[in-house]
C-alpha cells in the first residue's frame, strides 16, 4: 500500500473523467462511489486492505506495474486506468488461476453455493484462460461437528477476508491461515473444532467468504435442489428486524414454499448493524416452524389446564385478574415484565399500563431500556 499524509478533498482522474476524491481513500472506495466497476475479491469495506487476491489490479499513471484499487490510496491529480487491454488479460489469466485450483460444475464454473460465489460471477462475465487443474486436495477440516458452519477446504482461495473479520471487527480471532505454500489454508490453533475455541458462531465469517467455502450447514440440503440452477432463485427475501434482543439489527429472512430457510445480513454500509448479526439473529429461527410456538391466546381453566379462547376473553380474564390483586394487596404487589423482543411502541405501552393504569413503577425488560 502507497504511503499518503495529507487531509482535504481533491480531484482525480478516472477512465479520463474528473471525480471528486478524499485524502486516506482507496482507488476502489472512490471508484464504488462514482459507479465505476472494479472486481474485488478480498475486498470487504469493513476491513484494512489486504491487497490478497490481485482481482483489483489497475493502472496507475507513473507505476510500472499495476496496483490493487483496493489497496492503493489516492492522492492529488493521480490519473487511474480500470479498463485496458492489460488490465483485462491480467483478470482472463488470473481467474484461470482460481478456476485451476476450485471445484467447477459441468459448465466449467466455480460450483454455486448457499451465497453468492463472487468468484463465479466473475468468471461468468470474462473470457477465462482455460489452465491445467490443481489434482492435489487442499488440508482443511471437513469434520468439524459444529452445528451451523461448514469449510469447504478446496472452494477456498485464501483471501483471508474470514480470517481478518473474525479478527477486526468480530475480534475474537478463532480463525487463522495456516500452514504453508500448496499446504495454505483456514484453520483453527491446533486443527480444533469450532466450538473448542473462541469462535462466538457469529457466522459472520459465511457472510463475508467470496467463494462458499463457508457455508450454513443448515442450507445445505436447498443447494443440492437446486443443482444446475442459479441458487436460491425460488426464495423470496423479506428485510425484517430482529427481535432477540434490543439492538435492533435488519436482517434478510429467505423464504421458500412458506418455510423460512436462512437469515442473512444485508450488506455492510447498508443498515446500522453494517453487515454483521450474532449467532441468535443469524442460527435461531428453528422456533418460527416449531410445533410448539403459541399460535393463539390460552386460557387456564377450572381443570388447571390451558385452553384456546379468543382475544378478547384472554384480555378480559387478564385484565380481571390484575384488577382483583391490586384491590387485596395494593399496586405494588403487581409487576410488569416486557421483553427486548418487542418494539420500543410496545414496551413504551407496556410502562404506561403499569404506571398509568395500574399505579406502580414496578416495571421492568430484560434490556432495561
Ligand atoms: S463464526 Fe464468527 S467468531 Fe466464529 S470463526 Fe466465524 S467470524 Fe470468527
Ligand atoms: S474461507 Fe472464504 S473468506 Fe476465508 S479465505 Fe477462504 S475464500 Fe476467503
Ligand atoms: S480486492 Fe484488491 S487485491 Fe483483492
Amino acid at each position: 500500500m502507497n504511503e499518503v499524509i495529507g487531509t482535504g478533498t481533491f480531484e482525480i482522474e478516472i477512465n479520463g473523467r474528473n471525480v471528486k476524491a478524499r485524502m486516506g481513500e482507496t482507488v476502489v472506495e472512490v471508484a464504488q462511489r462514482e459507479g465505476i466497476d472494479i472486481p474485488t475479491l478480498c475486498h470487504d469495506p469493513r476491513l484494512d486492505p489486504a491487497g490478497a487476491c490481485r482481482v483489483c489490479l489497475v493502472e496507475v499513471e507513473g507505476q510500472r506495474r499495476m496496483q490493487p484499487g483496493c489497496a492503493w490510496r489516492v492522492t492529488p491529480d493521480m490519473k487511474i486506468t480500470t479498463e485496458s487491454p492489460r488490465i483485462q488479460r491480467h483478470r482472463e489469466v488470473l481467474y484461470g488461476l482460481y478456476e485451476a485450483d476450485h471445484r467447477l460444475d459441468e459448465n466449467g464454473l466455480p460450483v454455486p453455493s448457499p451465497n453468492e460465489n463472487e468468484l463465479r460471477t466473475l468468471c461468468e462475465k470474462t473470457n477465462v484462460v482455460k489452465l491445467e487443474p490443481v489434482e492435489a486436495p487442499r488440508r482443511g477440516r471437513d469434520h468439524d461437528v459444529n452445528p451451523y458452519i461448514k469449510f469447504d477446504a478446496d472452494l477456498c482461495i485464501l483471501c483471508a477476508r474470514c480470517t481478518r473479520y473474525c479478527d477486526e471487527v468480530e475480534a475474537v480471532s478463532a480463525i487463522t491461515l495456516a500452514w504453508r505454500g500448496g499446504e495454505t489454508t483456514i484453520s483453527t490453533a491446533g486443527e480444533r473444532g469450532l466450538l473448542d475455541t473462541s469462535c462466538e458462531l457469529c457466522g459472520g465469517c459465511i457472510d463475508t467468504c467470496p467463494t462458499g467455502a463457508l457455508v450454513e450447514k443448515k442450507a445445505l440440503p436447498l443447494i443440492q435442489l437446486d443443482s444446475g440452477k442459479q441458487p436460491f432463485a425460488a426464495t423470496k427475501t423479506t428485510r425484517t428486524t430482529c427481535n432477540f434482543c434490543g439492538v435492533g439489527c435488519q436482517m434478510d429472512l429467505h423464504v421458500r414454499d412458506g418455510q423460512l430457510v436462512k437469515v442473512t445480513s444485508p450488506e455492510p454500509g447498508e443498515t446500522l448493524n453494517d453487515g454483521n448479526l450474532c449467532i441468535k439473529g443469524r442460527f435461531a429461527y428453528d422456533f418460527v416452524h416449531h410445533e410448539d410456538r403459541i399460535t393463539e391466546p390460552l386460557v387456564r381453566g377450572d381443570d388447571g389446564l390451558l385452553h384456546p379462547t379468543t382475544w378478547e376473553n384472554a384480555l378480559k380474564v387478564a385484565s380481571e385478574g390484575l384488577l382483583k390483586v391490586k384491590e387485596q394487596h395494593g399496586a405494588d404487589s403487581l409487576g410488569f415484565i416486557s421483553s427486548s423482543r418487542c418494539t420500543g411502541e410496545e414496551n413504551y405501552l407496556m410502562q404506561k399500563l403499569s404506571r398509568a393504569v395500574f399505579g406502580t413503577n414496578n416495571i421492568h425488560q430484560c434490556a432495561a431500556t
